[in-house]
């Protein structure tokens, strides 16, 4: 008991409100602001899609994100720990926490090799530049860097110790004082690049193609697209938040934080959207998405545009910055549970999950080369199927267990305790109703849309 005690007592805080919602911030801005939802909101009906969107992120978003802080924050543990802390008796609950975390370890072993491409086009816009070469042969370095599996996967070692060297500094030391330096920095960068979309000739195609509603465009598809990025923009369903929740001090308003994070989020988006398609219209190039919009598109644009020698960097460390955020909170949610539950060093935790991410992403940084041909899940490469299993099932499926869990089979005491200690006590009704009605129904919706998708 006293071991528990003194435990405890070390046990990490945010040292206030705004080194919370930074981190938190961080880790939901990422490459899922800037290569999707721009595209998704021009093709499935601009402005009509944005307000789903909107109301996706506040009905379903916002409640889980309350409900994973919450679970943290009552616990003061990791998101397996947090679960047995609850439940001692009845084990399959910690099912919940287990999947999260390994949501959070396969996405951690991925993220940082697509972070790695981040970095090699900041390398290459300084270098070489965009500028000398012809739009084909742009296009065709993306494909060329694809099939180096060394040079991704020395860009996915470098990123890895980047994140390595963050986490490791601890949880204010490390996370809150580098999204203090990131996240800032990260907007700054992108307000340049808005201000830039703003005065490029492409506007006007852009905000239509953005905004202008079309619900003619609104299909099933669309609303089923929308639910499942409310969720995965908002980093939930990975241990993440119940994670960054878990340093929370009780009197903070969930209800408060969780507006914010998801509101900076959502802003990011916009802005992303209006950073990259006006000058993509403006240079008489589609719309696309991905990996493509990022890799392909863009520095071809960069190449075309007055100041695109400067703007190519700014915008792919951009990137960087917002990869770095996002995987620091995946690889934190994994070592608070070696330093929770198994009681090891932070420094020990740090270096073994940042080893065992950056292994199992090596076969990822070989899929598009010498492990091509080697098929896991149907006729996926390791990276599409580790991206497959992660994302489309395992995030949806913890999402799911924790509504039903926090919804249905919490004490509601408890719950309602969590809200009106931080103020909000008058709103506990309609969040309750979101969390226990709501948000299981939509995120069953997504599971058996992506399992038809996926064709299993
Ligand atoms: N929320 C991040 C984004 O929008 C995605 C993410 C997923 C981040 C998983 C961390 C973990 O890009
Ligand atoms: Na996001």
């Amino acid at each position: 008991d006293d071991q528990a005690s003194g435990h405890a007592a070390q046990r990490p805080l945010w040292s206030n409100r705004l080194g919370f919602v930074l981190a938190a911030a961080g880790s939901a801005v990422g490459l899922g602001n800037v290569w999707k939802f721009p595209y998704i909101a021009g093709v499935n009906g601009g402005g009509a899609f944005v307000l789903v969107y909107l109301l996706c992120i506040a009905l379903v978003g916002v409640p889980i994100m309350m409900a994973e802080l919450m679970i943290g924050r009552h616990t003061r543990k990791d998101a397996i720990g947090a679960f047995a802390a609850l439940e001692p008796g009845r084990r399959w609950w910690h099912g919940a926490g287990w999947i999260s975390v390994a949501a959070a370890f396969i996405i951690s072993s991925y993220y940082s090799v697509v972070a790695g491409w981040t970095l090699d086009y900041v390398w290459r816009s300084l270098h070489d530049g965009f500028g000398a070469l012809a739009p084909s042969v742009i296009e065709s370095q993306f494909g060329t860097l694809l099939e180096n599996g060394l040079r991704q996967g020395l860009w996915h070692l470098l990123f890895m110790f980047l994140c390595l060297a963050v986490v490791i500094g601890g949880v204010q030391r490390g996370i809150e004082r580098w999204s203090r330096i990131l996240m800032p920095a990260l907007l700054a960068l992108l307000m340049l690049l808005f201000v830039n979309g703003l005065r490029s000739d492409g506007l006007e195609e852009a905000l239509r193609f953005l905004f202008a509603p079309d619900f003619g465009r609104l299909s099933a598809d669309a609303w089923l697209e929308a639910l499942g990025h409310s969720f995965f923009t908002l980093s939930l369903g990975m241990a993440a938040m119940i994670t960054y929740g878990s340093y929370l001090k009780p009197d903070e308003n969930l209800f408060g934080v969780s507006l914010r994070v998801a509101g900076l989020d959502t802003l990011i988006a916009l802005m992303a959207g209006i950073a990259i398609f006006p000058i993509v219209f403006a240079a008489g190039l589609e719309a696309a998405s991905g990996p493509g919009l990022i890799f392909q598109t863009l520095p071809v644009v960069f190449s075309q545009i007055e100041g695109g020698a400067l703007l190519a960097p700014l915008f792919f460390v951009l990137l960087a910055f917002a990869a770095l955020t996002s995987n620091i909170s995946l690889l934190e949610a994994q070592i608070a549970y070696l330093i929770d539950e198994r009681g090891w060093s932070r420094r020990r935790a740090s270096v073994c999950v940042a080893g065992a991410a950056f292994t199992v992403g090596i076969p990822t940084a070989l899929s598009g080369n010498l492990l091509k041909n080697w098929h896991l899940i149907g006729e996926r490469t390791f990276f599409d199927s580790a991206d497959l299993l992660a994302s489309s099932y395992l995030l949806p499926l913890a999402g799911l267990l924790i509504a039903l869990y926090v919804g249905w089979f919490w004490r509601g005491e408890a719950e309602k305790a969590e809200l009106i200690q931080g103020g909000c006590g008058g709103l506990y009704p309609l969040w309750h109703g979101l969390i226990r009605y709501v948000a299981p129904l939509a995120v069953t919706v997504i599971l058996v849309n992506k399992a038809i998708q996926a064709g299993l």
